[in-house]
């Protein structure tokens, strides 16, 4: 029996896993239009809560990509998704982020009208559109499905769903009662001018917290957890009992009030999930939010995000949450910058890619999982422009996640 030396695919392949991706696929143009086949396509997207949009007609829009999608409520009760594109002429059906169409759905060009299933029921000058046949041309449909409350959608098939995916964290989840979530203030978008993975990596990463967030370093000294399963990053802090010297987390620290849901171990633990490959919640006792972050170019992302509540008037509840909001804009703000060098040092050219550390295992599953959907992810370079174009057409269809 004879070994055969290991080929220079395996030999990379072993490295591969202890070094970063490479920093060229952070602004690469082709690299976005694989992406947005390879990943983007098939991922799911949370667009809101189902408390969002209480009443028959309520809806939520979500710009991702190319792609307007609407979720509505109807009329029996249940949630809708929708291409927000007339399908007579493709003009936009509803506007802004989120809003209330009494009963129908009429198209601001020609008056077509649908109700909120989607059905087409209403054609100004219907005599003259020989032949046409009212049921063939309903809005475009999107698959949805409802995690705990909150409305996802994906515009093709291929993952498991949002339940599986989460399914190692679901009892954890399921004592924060996210079902009963109500909406605080809006959805708001944040603009980043960076490559998406550059946010997301950041989301995901354990071992800067206590360099460059000296707030949460206060708040959780040296107790920072990170852990990755398949599909879904944990990462946690437990807040300590010695007082901030920081004037508003003292007072969070003082005034967060004892949540009755929660057991004794999760009063003060801060917790944070990120769902492949752009979805993240933050888990807080007084507020739960998340954010997406969508890809605008190679070099821009739009975070978006809502926070949601239990319902509950105690003045320290709401100044508590206040005080959060101020803490974690401060750690934004951080991020923000952390971010931003991150991304100038890969723009330059100096960086191909760096050593991954043991710990650092959020980054690992996501390389990993970006290399075998992505094998370009594996070049040190980007191939010559164009590239996007003939690796789509050699393997157009759902890459096979490992
Ligand atoms: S484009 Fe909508 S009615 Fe014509
Ligand atoms: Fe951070």
């Amino acid at each position: 029996m004879s070994i055969e030396a290991p080929t220079v695919d395996a030999a990379r392949a072993a490295t591969d896993e202890d070094r970063s991706l490479p920093g060229w696929i952070y602004l690469d143009p082709d690299f976005l239009e694989v992406e947005k086949r390879r990943i983007f396509a098939s991922s799911w997207q949370v667009v809101c809560h189902l408390n969002d949009i209480p009443r028959a007609g309520d809806y939520h829009t979500l710009q991702f990509l190319a792609h307007s999608l609407i979720v509505i409520r109807n009329a029996d009760g249940g949630v809708r998704a929708f291409h927000n594109v007339c399908r007579h002429r493709a003009a936009r059906l509803l506007d802004g982020p989120s809003g209330h169409c009494a009963g129908r759905i009429v198209c601001p060009y020609h008056a077509w009208t649908y109700d909120s299933e989607g059905r087409l029921t209403g054609v100004p000058h219907r005599h003259e559109f020989e032949g046409l046949r009212m049921q063939d041309h309903g809005l475009a449909p999107v698959e949805t499905e409802i995690f705990l409350g909150f409305v996802f959608l994906r515009l093709e098939p291929g993952l498991p769903s949002v339940a599986e995916m989460f399914a190692p964290y679901a009892r954890e989840l399921a004592a924060y009662r996210f079902e009963e979530l109500v909406p605080l203030g809006r959805v708001t978008l944040r603009s980043r001018q960076v490559n998406w993975k550059n946010v997301t990596d950041n989301y995901s990463d354990g071992l800067h917290i206590n360099v460059a967030h000296p707030g949460l370093t206060r708040l959780f000294g040296q107790s920072y957890d990170i852990e990755a399963k398949h599909w879904v990053d944990r990462m946690s802090g437990v807040l300590r009992d010695i007082p901030s010297s920081q004037p508003s987390e003292r007072l969070y620290q003082a005034l967060l009030p004892p949540v009755s849901h929660l057991s004794p171990d999760r009063q003060r633990l801060w917790l944070y999930f990120k769902l492949w490959p752009n979805i993240a919640f933050d888990i807080y006792p007084d507020q739960i939010d998340f954010m997406q972050m969508i890809p605008v170019s190679p070099t821009e992302t739009l975070i978006r995000e809502i926070a949601y509540v239990h319902p509950d008037s105690r003045r320290e509840m709401r100044v508590a949450r206040y005080l959060n909001w101020r803490i974690n804009r401060q750690v934004s703000l951080e991020d923000k910058a952390l971010i931003e060098r991150v991304q100038a040092g890969m723009a330059s050219g100096a960086y191909r890619s760096g050593p991954l550390g043991r710990n650092e295992v959020s980054l690992r599953s996501f390389s990993r999982r970006m290399r075998s959907l992505i094998p370009e992810s594996r070049l040190d370079q980007a191939p010559a422009p164009g590239w996007s174009a003939r690796a789509l057409a050699q393997r157009p269809s759902q890459a096979q996640h490992p």
